[in-house]
């Protein structure tokens, strides 16, 4: 499955994404995530310590354009994730990581090479029944007009129960609907009560599938900068229901 992690700057898109990559591996599943914002941290949260050194995919774009220029105007990226080339991959315990990279000049520039690249290798890439690729897009809604996310799986909008969050949520929704795409679901976070659960449940029109707390655990191993895949409790609990979730409403 194709999963993309969706919603406004600071909503917890990394954390939620990182907590599903340590379900799905407990799960069985090959994981391979991508860290598609331009101010990349995912590596750290799924604790790589050497991600920085890694070849940004948008670097991709050069090797797709040669092997296209050799064979045709249809490139021929291989479609396994085993295939993909080991310099844009760090690979630990049946986790891999990529990181889309984008090069921006200051004051304007456009992210659509990066975009691109991202949405050409979503698409070509064929999982198995055990692979998931899970994206931590952009904060906001740019993948959506470049149609990025249109090859994935499901989309996971997260959101918390304030105003400013929702209404990037809500954008989000409208999009993805244009879009004619299926299985958008709204994954709450910080949710503290019935009351916030809600609030967002109302101010979308659609109840959040699985909602996050707040988490001693989650804020402690940031601060301290350690994986969260050790990170046990409730957030942990929940990331395995998101799985089980994924798996009971996929195609
Ligand atoms: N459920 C949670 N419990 C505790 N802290 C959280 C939780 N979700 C996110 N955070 C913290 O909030 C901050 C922003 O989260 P992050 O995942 O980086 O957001 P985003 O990727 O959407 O910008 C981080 O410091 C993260 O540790
Ligand atoms: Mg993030």
């Amino acid at each position: 499955m194709k999963i993309a992690f969706c919603g406004k700057g600071g909503v917890g898109k990394s954390t939620i994404a990182a907590l599903l990559c340590a379900g799905l591996r407990e799960e069985g599943y090959q994981v391979l995530a991508i860290d598609a914002d331009p101010s990349p941290h995912l590596g750290r949260l799924l604790g790589f310590e050497d991600s920085e050194k890694l070849t940004p995919l948008s670097e991709m774009r050069d090797l797709l354009a040669e092997r296209a220029q050799k064979q045709g105007p249809y490139y021929t990226l291989n479609p396994r994730i085993e295939d993909l080339p080991e310099r844009f991959m760090l690979t630990r315990d049946g986790l891999r990581l990529m990181v889309l990279g984008a090069i921006r000049e200051a004051g304007g520039g456009c992210a659509c090479p990066e975009q691109t690249v991202l949405r050409r290798l979503l698409s070509h890439l064929i999982l198995t029944a055990r692979e998931a690729v899970v994206v931590d897009m952009e904060a906001g809604v740019e993948h959506f007009g470049r149609a990025t996310v249109v090859p994935m799986d499901f989309i996971l909008v997260v959101t918390q129960p304030y105003r400013g969050s929702l209404e990037t949520a809500r954008q989000i929704l409208r999009l993805a609907r244009e879009l004619r795409m299926e299985r958008v679901f709204v994954v709450g976070n910080a949710v503290r009560n019935e009351e916030d659960e809600a609030f967002i449940a109302e101010s979308l029109g659609v109840k959040p599938v699985i909602s996050f707390p707040e988490d001693e655990e989650v804020l402690r191993a940031e601060r301290q900068g350690r994986s969260l895949l050790e990170v046990r409790g409730p957030c942990r609990e929940r990331a395995r229901e998101l799985v089980r979730y994924l798996k009971t409403h996929g195609a």
